[in-house]
């Protein structure tokens, strides 16, 4: 049990780097959390910047989504406290404890934890934000369906993890509420390099 609770606050810690505020201040871009949308993610850092910038943050904010999951099943930790471990890294991004609790939303984080569980699942994802993505030309709008969707492709390919993904779910639904109002009013910036 205190193995699990070290992983938990070490997720919530690694939760909590935001890469898209450290990327930025490293190449002097403007902060993400003053920019466009306001939101330090990986979507938004390419409308500050650029692709190879926003792949960048991508990349990290999933990997530290993978990385305490793996290490946790690595460690023989069970399901449920995985479960645990996956909801404490994607909460360290969205309050992150180093930034006056003012973090991201967490879609690449959740995927990233979702990515041990199997590519089935991860495929089936990447899949659904990349058709609604390519459809819409909506960020938000990619990421709200396909968490939408995600309890119910867990449910079908991994049952053990629908519960967990289902807090995860409604998590990240919650910290769209202002992209929901936006997407209502017409007024929510498509994927591009303006806004
Ligand atoms: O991954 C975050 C995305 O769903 C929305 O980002 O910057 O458009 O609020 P943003």
């Amino acid at each position: 049990l205190l193995l699990t609770i070290i992983l938990i606050i070490f997720a919530y810690l690694l939760g909590s780097i935001s890469s898209a505020i450290l990327i930025c201040r490293l190449l002097n871009l403007p902060d993400p959390r003053t920019e466009g949308s306001n939101n330090p993610g990986a979507t938004n850092v390419l409308r500050i910047s650029n692709k190879r910038t926003a792949a960048t943050v991508l990349a990290f904010d999933v990997l530290k989504g993978t990385i305490p999951v793996w290490g946790a099943y690595f460690f023989g930790i069970e399901p449920i406290y995985l479960g645990a471990i996956a909801l404490a890294v994607c909460l360290g991004h969205m309050y992150p404890i180093f930034f006056q609790f003012k973090g991201g939303k967490a879609v690449a984080t959740a995927f990233g934890v979702l990515l041990p569980i199997g590519l089935d699942l991860a495929g089936l994802l990447v899949f659904t934000w990349y058709f609604v993505a390519k459809t819409t030309r909506y960020s938000s709008l990619a990421a709200i369906i396909t968490v939408s969707l995600a309890p119910f492709y867990t449910w079908l390919l991994k049952p053990l993890y629908t519960y967990p993904v289902i807090m995860l779910s409604v998590l990240i639904i919650l910290r769209h509420r202002a992209n929901l109002v936006r997407l209502l009013k017409g007024t929510e910036p498509k994927i591009s390099k303006k806004y």
